[in-house]
């Protein structure tokens, strides 16, 4: 069975191929990937608008280079996933478009797929994949959550973000400390000069019982920082708040993941989503889990960012679980607000 999936939920159009043979692993056979991180920034953030019309210029190229790359004709395509939300409305109906047109030009099925899933799964295809059931720490630019998987559509959320995610914390600290977008890795690349212990900042709900996050408070602290520190602030002082606001973030999230797996008894972590990339949180989680006899798993690094594998991974995972909704209807819609936690049967 060969997936093509289909990703376009923000600022990466990303395609790919993924093929199984009944309950074996899935393997990633062939992928493409444009990010519009250039294009965007300029403006410091992503503008929706030039998002869906560079989706447009750029998915059927990337879905021939995939194509290529796996040594497929579009013909042997069995099933056409996208994402289906949440994410931006005018860039996932690109994607759904897309796919629904090749769908009912080649009269196979769709399948809509919820973009953390996506993330969720990515870890298995890696060299080290987990197996369920495991708490997963979903860290990117816009959701900030840990949830108990159980299998293929089996998600619980355990708590989440009740702002801003730890990515958007990353990323308006970033813009405050004039660096560019995407903010986090420019900003975990300047904090590696820096001492991070060198500015108190908060740490929203640390102390609280649950497993929710809270990261707005942050980025206030850190405005605040700098307009004590005036005009003058020299290099050094911009380093050190960027490493007191990473070693912020990060604690926080390293401290509620070990409290999920200990409210679960689980013994398996998967950290998924953008913020997953960070060298920082990758130190620390390692070093807990290993000191607590907890598994960790990443995907690739290449797939820790939006990708078209995870997709086309997802929805084949699905299929294999019996858990895949397949359309042939052809009728697409897109989900911009999606929960994770909804999307367990279809
Ligand atoms: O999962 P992702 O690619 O897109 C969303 O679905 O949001 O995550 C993007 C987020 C951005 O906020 C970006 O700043 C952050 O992940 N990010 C990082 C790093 N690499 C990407 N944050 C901290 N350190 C990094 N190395
Ligand atoms: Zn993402």
């Amino acid at each position: 069975m060969n997936i093509l999936g289909i990703e376009s939920s923000c600022d990466e159009t990303g395609v790919a191929v993924v093929s199984f043979e009944g309950s074996e692993a899935p393997r990633l056979r062939g992928q493409a990937l444009h990010s519009q991180v250039q294009m965007h920034e300029a403006y410091g953030g992503v503008v929706p608008e030039l998002a869906s019309r560079d989706h447009v210029r750029r998915v059927l190229p990337l879905a021939e280079a995939a194509l290529a790359e796996a040594a497929l004709s579009v013909r042997d395509i069995d099933v056409i996933a996208f994402t289906r939300g949440p994410g931006l409305a005018g860039a996932l109906l690109v994607g759904a478009g897309v796919a629904c047109g090749l769908a009912a030009a080649l009269n196979r099925p769709t399948l809509g797929v919820h973009h953390l899933e996506g993330h969720l799964l990515s870890p298995f295809l890696s060299a080290d994949p987990p197996r369920f059931p495991f708490v997963a720490l979903l860290v990117s630019g816009g959701h900030t959550q840990l949830m108990r998987v159980d299998g293929v559509g089996q998600y619980e959320l355990l708590g989440e973000t009740i702002d801003d995610a730890a990515g958007e914390a990353f990323d308006k600290s970033a813009k405050l400390l004039g660096l560019g977008y995407p903010g986090g890795p420019a900003l975990a690349k300047l904090a590696e000069r820096g001492r991070p212990d060198a500015y108190e900042l908060p740490r929203p709900l640390l102390h609280q019982p649950n497993l929710d996050f809270s990261f707005a408070g942050l980025k206030t602290a850190v405005m605040t920082t700098l307009k004590r520190l005036g005009p003058e602030v020299s290099d050094a002082q911009r380093a050190d708040l960027a490493a007191s606001t990473q070693a912020a973030i990060v604690e926080v999230l390293v401290r509620k993941a070990m409290r999920a797996l200990r409210d679960t008894g689980l013994r398996r972590l998967v950290v998924a989503g953008g913020v997953g990339a960070n060298a920082r949180l990758r130190r620390d989680l390692g070093a807990d889990c290993a000191r607590r006899g907890v598994q960790l798993h990443y995907p690739e690094l290449a797939l820790c960012t939006d990708n078209g594998a995870m997709i086309a991974l997802a929805a084949a995972m699905r299929c294999q679980a019996g858990r895949a909704a397949l359309s042939n209807e052809h009728r697409f819609a897109v989900r911009p607000r999606w929960e994770l936690a909804d999307a367990g049967q279809s």
